[in-house]
């Protein structure tokens, strides 16, 4: 099964064979993308993905699906199987926030699209307030089902409780083969964490799966650590760590402590992962970490980092790497110089950060010196 989303307008040479900027009209790659409409700042959000995407080489075509709580609330029957063959046909996503009231619309994608695996980069950027005085550079990749998680447990009597922890080997294969590729594609190395000295059926289950996977990527360094210890050493020496593997339970403390380190809860980004039967990417959904900030809305005050940093992650997975790259570092280094929205301490609004992002990716993009097409998927399974 081919690992890219469909693509149009292959008259011609294919785009990969050309130069930047041989591109034109004919070869230019168009990529489909289901964008799923959300609440309080997502309108916003919206405009400027939209600005930004016109600074881009290649057209993204966007499929909406109203994921509004009206809309949610006017078609409850219908919406979901809405989303979910939009993001099925198209196979990449970018969410908005959404009102988590009836339902939370995150926990029903992640379970009708089967999204077992997060991956989500924290990294300190200068100039963005933290306690913490190290550079912090991490992409955890976490198993998004299991563990302790999917089990509440139940009383013994009135004194004792039980619950299960579950540890499969499919989304652990899943999310070690998505790491690997990653680390492949980055030149980056892997650490898998658990506590398989303890829990030695569970967390010794995802480690041999880990090393298993580990052999069919011989040129990646791979090391484990126990979590109690990678907890402490990415806090005294975190330049040790690049990707870290873990399950749920794990990953969500680290993510959560990550981001308190870098400072960037409001700025994080993630992507959901589903997986084929051979544990290929088959859909991958983009979202900011932080809600709808109904406090702010339609004021043009909303700072669009987080979403610009989930284009980023989109356009990774979808070969561009180039221009994921370009997204991101034009995003962060105007945010390291002083280029703000008020929530970072800064004057710009939602539209001049916009507008100052987008000159700021077409002039690296269109100054580059390497106009060599790197196309490459992150989650190419060869
Ligand atoms: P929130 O993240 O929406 O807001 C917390 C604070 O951060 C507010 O002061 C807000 O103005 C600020 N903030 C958040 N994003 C910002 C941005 N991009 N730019 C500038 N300031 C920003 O969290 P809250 O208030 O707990 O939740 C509001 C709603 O969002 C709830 O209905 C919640 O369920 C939903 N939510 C949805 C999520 C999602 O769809 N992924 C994730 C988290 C919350």
């Amino acid at each position: 099964m081919p690992e890219r989303p469909l693509r149009l307008a292959t008259l011609g040479l294919p785009s990969q064979f050309l130069a930047a900027g041989e591109r034109n009209e004919m070869t230019r790659p168009t990529y489909q993308v289901t964008e799923l409409l959300g609440d309080g700042i997502g309108e916003e959000l919206s405009r400027a993905i939209h600005r930004l995407a016109e600074a881009l080489p290649v057209t993204l075509e966007f499929h909406p699906v109203d994921l509004r709580l009206e809309s949610r609330r006017a078609n409850q029957k219908t919406i979901y199987d809405q989303a979910v063959e939009a993001v099925t046909a198209s196979r990449v996503a970018l969410k908005y926030p959404t009102t988590t009231a009836e339902e939370s619309p995150n926990a029903i994608l992640r379970r009708r699209l089967d999204l077992s695996v997060i991956h989500r980069p924290v990294y300190t950027i200068p100039g963005v307030p933290t306690n913490f005085r190290r550079e912090l550079d991490l992409d955890i990749v976490r198993i998004a089902t299991g563990g302790t998680y999917d089990d509440p447990g139940r009383m013994i009597g009135d004194d004792g409780a039980v619950s299960l922890r579950i540890v499969e080997r499919r989304p652990v294969t899943e999310a070690a083969r998505y790491a690997f590729n990653l680390a492949r594609k980055t030149g980056k190395r892997v650490t898998s964490s658990s506590k398989y000295t303890i829990q030695k059926a569970t967390d010794g289950l995802f480690e041999r799966v880990t090393t298993e996977v580990a052999r069919s990527f011989p040129e990646v360094a791979h090391t484990t650590e126990l979590f109690d210890a990678l907890l402490g050493k990415v806090i005294t020496a975190p330049e040790r760590f690049q990707i870290v593997l873990v399950l749920n339970e794990y990953g969500d403390f680290l993510s959560d402590m990550a981001c308190g380190l870098a400072g960037s809860l409001g700025i994080g980004a993630s992507a959901n992962l589903g997986f084929d039967p051979a544990a290929v990417v088959r859909v991958a959904l983009f979202d900011a970490a932080h809600g709808t900030a109904p406090d702010i809305a339609g004021k043009n005050l909303a700072n669009p980092t987080a979403i610009f940093l989930a284009l980023s992650l989109l356009l990774y997975q979808i070969g561009e790497i180039r221009l994921g790259r370009t997204v991101k570092t034009a995003t962060l280094d105007l945010l390291r110089e002083g280029v703000r929205t008020r929530d970072l301490g800064g004057k710009e609004s939602t539209e001049s950060f916009t507008d100052a992002v987008a000159a700021e990716v077409a002039r690296r993009l269109a100054s580059a010196t390497d106009t060599r097409q790197i196309k490459e998927s992150i989650a190419d399974p060869r």
